[in-house]
């Protein structure tokens, strides 16, 4: 029953919801702290998502330039009502990063940009406005490595949120495996320093759901000495039919379980449209993080059991020119990124239970014809988290709040408009959906399968489980305690 204190309360609220705009925008002035409203010239280019399918209206874009900045504006969205989100790479594939709704107040971290690096201690300290090939540079010119994705333009701040995957992480892990520290403003305005001693269960819940629990402004992480070569390498297989491929794909889900392959081994099979109706291609491509001439030891007992390939490549460099090589020639930012307008999915198969000959046959049975035709493009990458040897895999389940360490693949099922561009159509779901369905419906009986947080999914509808399994309740318990007020709300933020 509302007592009179809180039906006045309810009152004061729903009476100032009528002058908000104003107030944000008068609170965030007075502070001196630079913002972009709706109506500025600025704010449609500074509301602009990398997912063009989205299009939100966020109350305010503030541009901290310190650590106090980020906490005043926590307490203003505290005060005044509304969500508050971080923005780092802004690369989320729903927006999330701009509130993933309207009416949010986004903390762009652009202007934490700093990175140091102390190499005979093997650690880091990394603001969170840095986008992955500025670390991948800084770090390599300094003969040290982190393990993470390859796309330059991705953002540190949701990637290590969430997880953080790359070819060399079954031999260092996931990005969030590397960190030792988080600093992060939390919704009552407090900075802290959480680790292993301090607010160990806050340091918990920020491994793999920071953005539920705060404003992650920089993370402390362990290095890796740069290996002195590497090749990023790439067999390809095309226009094969339905059941050639799932032999490829079977053979492969099999290898890595039984084969003793190395952890400087990591790699994702890739599935592209066919030349023709009834057929698909095939690349297994991936980073081997050690001399050349040890590659075939480990791979040619795979090639033995498969088709001839149609094309293999090869790119042998330091470590530095893998990275590169990987980002598309070049790790640089300055220039403006680009957009994509798309939908995408994903599913984490679990080690004690592969996908079954039937779920891959109903797959690229699936691609094959579905796939054809589909009015959308397409890609698949099925990424190699476990498989012998894995470090993302060494893990225990327990130790962060990621939540699937013993999983063989994470595949990534990504379709985008034609063109790129706005609209995306709508038989691209209905393509998708079908698409994961063909597993998930042939798939072992009861099938506990996950879903990767940093491959966001609107359309998700048991995403609390899929994302986060049975740590679902204890972020759940996390969240009471850090954020009682909710603030750090967003579509998937920790709820219930
Ligand atoms: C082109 C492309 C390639 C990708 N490749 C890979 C890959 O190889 N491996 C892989 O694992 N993933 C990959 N991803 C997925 C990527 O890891 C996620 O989209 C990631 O969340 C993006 O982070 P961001 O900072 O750029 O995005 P943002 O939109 O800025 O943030 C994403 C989410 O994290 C939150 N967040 C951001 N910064 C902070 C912070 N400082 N504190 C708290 N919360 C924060 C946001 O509020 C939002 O909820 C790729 C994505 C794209 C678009
Ligand atoms: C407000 O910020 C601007 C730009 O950063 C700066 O030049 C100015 O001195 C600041 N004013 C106050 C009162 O702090
Ligand atoms: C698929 O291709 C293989 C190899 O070319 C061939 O042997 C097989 O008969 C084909 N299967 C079907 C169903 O067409
Ligand atoms: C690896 O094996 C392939 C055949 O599978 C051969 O063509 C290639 O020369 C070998 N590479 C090295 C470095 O031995
Ligand atoms: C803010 O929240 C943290 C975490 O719950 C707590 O340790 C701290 O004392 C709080 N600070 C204030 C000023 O209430």
């Amino acid at each position: 029953m509302l007592g009179i204190i809180q039906l006045l309360s309810v009152l004061v609220l729903v009476a100032s919801s009528f002058c908000v705009a104003a107030d944000l925008r008068g609170s965030l002035n007075s502070l001196n702290i630079t913002a972009s409203f709706p109506g500025d010239a600025t704010y449609a280019s500074a509301s602009s998502p990398f997912n063009l399918r989205f299009a939100f209206q966020p109350a305010a874009i503030t541009y901290p330039k310190t650590v106090e900045e980020i906490s005043e504006i926590v307490k203003i969205g505290g005060e005044e009502k509304y969500p508050v989100v971080a923005r780092s790479g802004g690369h989320s594939y729903i927006a999330n990063g701009l509130g993933g709704r309207d009416g949010a107040v986004v903390v762009d971290l652009s202007n934490f940009g700093d990175i140091t690096i102390d190499s005979a201690k093997g650690s880091a300290v990394i603001q969170t406005g840095n986008r992955l090939g500025d670390i991948a540079a800084a770090l390599g010119k300094a003969g040290r490595g982190l393990p993470h994705g390859s796309c330059p333009y991705v953002g540190i701040g949701g990637h290590a949120a969430f997880g953080g995957f790359g070819f060399a992480s079954r031999m260092w892990g996931l990005t969030l495996d590397t960190i030792t520290a988080v600093n992060v403003v939390l919704a009552n305005g407090t900075v802290a320093r959480a680790t292993d001693h301090n607010h160990p269960d806050l340091f918990w819940a920020l491994r793999g759901s920071a953005s539920s629990f705060g404003i992650v402004t920089s993370i402390e992480v362990k290095t890796f000495p740069a290996p002195p070569t590497g090749t990023i390498f790439q067999y390809s297989w095309d226009g094969l039919n339905a059941t050639t491929a799932s032999q490829i794909i079977a053979t492969l889900q099999r290898f890595v379980q039984v084969n003793d392959i190395p952890p400087h081994l990591g790699g994702e099979i890739n599935l592209f449209r066919g030349p023709v109706l009834g057929t698909i291609s095939i690349s297994f491509a991936g980073g081997w993080y050690a001399p050349i001439e040890n590659l075939n030891a480990t791979i040619n007992p795979l090639l033995r059991q498969l088709p001839p390939t149609s094309r293999t490549s090869f790119f042998t460099g330091t470590y530095l020119e893998t990275a590169e090589n990987l980002g598309g020639g070049s790790l640089d930012t300055s220039a403006p990124d680009g957009h994509d307008t798309f939908y995408a999915k994903s599913l984490m198969t679990p080690e004690n239970s592969p996908m079954s000959d039937a779920a891959i046959l109903a797959y690229t049975t699936y691609l094959a014809n579905q796939g054809f035709t589909a009015e959308v493009g397409w890609f698949i990458q099925m990424e190699l988290y476990g498989g012998r040897n894995s470090a993302i895999n060494a893990v225990a389940p327990e130790a962060t709040a990621f939540a699937h360490r013993r999983s063989i693949f994470s595949i990534q099922f990504y379709s985008s408009a034609p063109n790129n561009v706005p609209p995306y159509p709508p038989s691209g779901f209905a393509f998708l959906d079908g698409l994961v369905d063909s597993i998930t419906s042939n798939g072992p009986k009861n099938w506990d399968y996950g879903a990767y947080p940093n491959y966001i999914d609107d359309k998700l509808v048991d995403w609390r489980r899929r994302y986060y399994g049975t740590h679902y309740f204890r972020l759940r318990s996390l969240k009471a305690k850090y954020d009682p007020m909710n603030i750090f709300d967003f579509p998937t933020s920790i709820d219930e």
